[in-house]
């Protein structure tokens, strides 16, 4: 059994990208610039986004967080966004989601300019991901194609099950395992909470993408012998045996499935790592005009 490596592969990603900033600059080219937005205070928003900003910083990236109260109303973060999409300096910047209540989540992400959205939420990334033509790919998706890339998974004519359709993990993965390409060229079978017969059909899988958002839902009865399983999961659970008093956890009963899998992305340091190497790799392509010209 391999254990597939994000932590690792993610630092492999942001040397890369940081050898490469440090010869853009060499070369008299400015540094990529991010910035991220972000309302309110929760606090896991606020560990990503510090994350996000630590980890720009150490490709040679600039990085800018703007930081904006809870109360701040819709009309104002329009605002913010179009200063944004104006800022010539600004290669992409993100929205951290979620917003609060009172602001519509899809009037913001529709009104981000498609060539700064290295997020690829905007309608026109998702379309043009779709049709198979130059976008920004969402962080998670992007993340698990690369960990595939990188593990030479054989991925064309398989089997691949993907668990959960949401807009941005499952929905995205299945259509880029179902593309043309390395990796892809895929079977793919999309399951949701209507799916019927859902653990015979998982079991089926040759690459299983586990993203339904329920800790230790793939037991390995669900799991063919030999598969390559992904687990987009994480979710915190108690543990009152540890020191925190708590343990993270993906989709997948990871050690009973690790037993039949031939390649698994561990919980945490699989997919996790991978979403903002992902993001650093989307904007540096936006600082190239790699996408838009
Ligand atoms: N919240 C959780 N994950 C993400 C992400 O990838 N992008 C944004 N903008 N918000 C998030």
């Amino acid at each position: 059994m391999i254990l597939i490596d994000g932590k690792q592969t993610a630092e492999d990603i942001r040397l890369e990208i940081a050898r490469e900033v440090a010869s853009m600059i060499d070369k008299g080219i400015k540094a990529p610039h991010l910035a991220a937005v972000i309302v309110g205070e929760d606090p896991a928003s606020q560990t990503y986004v510090a994350s996000k900003e630590k980890q720009a910083k150490a490709a040679g990236f600039t990085s800018t967080v703007y930081r904006l109260p809870a109360a701040t109303t819709e009309q104002e973060l329009l605002g913010v966004i179009d200063f944004l999409n104006d800022d010539p300096d600004v290669d992409g910047y993100i929205v951290q989601l979620p917003l609060p209540g009172h602001i519509n989540s899809n009037t913001v992400l529709q009104a981000v300019a498609p060539e700064k959205d290295v997020d690829g939420f905007h309608p026109v990334n998702v379309g043009r991901m779709a049709l198979g033509l130059p976008c920004y790919v969402p962080a998670t998706p992007h993340g698990i194609m690369e960990l595939l890339r990188r593990y030479q998974v054989e991925t064309t004519g398989k089997k691949c099950v993907v668990l959960g359709r949401s807009h941005i993990v499952g929905s995205p993965v299945s259509i880029l395992m179902s593309q043309k390409g390395t990796p892809g060229d895929a079977t793919v079978t999309l399951c949701h909470s209507k799916t019927a017969g859902l653990a015979q059909i998982a079991a089926e899988a040759d690459i299983l993408i586990a993203a339904i958002g329920k800790p230790g839902f793939v037991t390995a009865d669900m799991v063919k012998e030999g598969a390559v399983v992904i687990d987009v999961g994480i979710h915190r659970i108690e543990a009152p045996d540890t020191k925190s008093g708590f343990r993270l956890v993906g989709d997948v009963d990871f050690e009973a499935v690790a037993k039949k899998a031939s390649m698994i992305t561990p919980v945490p340091g699989g997919v996790g790592p991978m979403t903002i190497a992902s993001l650093l790799q989307n904007t540096l392509k936006a600082a190239k005009k790699e996408i838009y010209g």
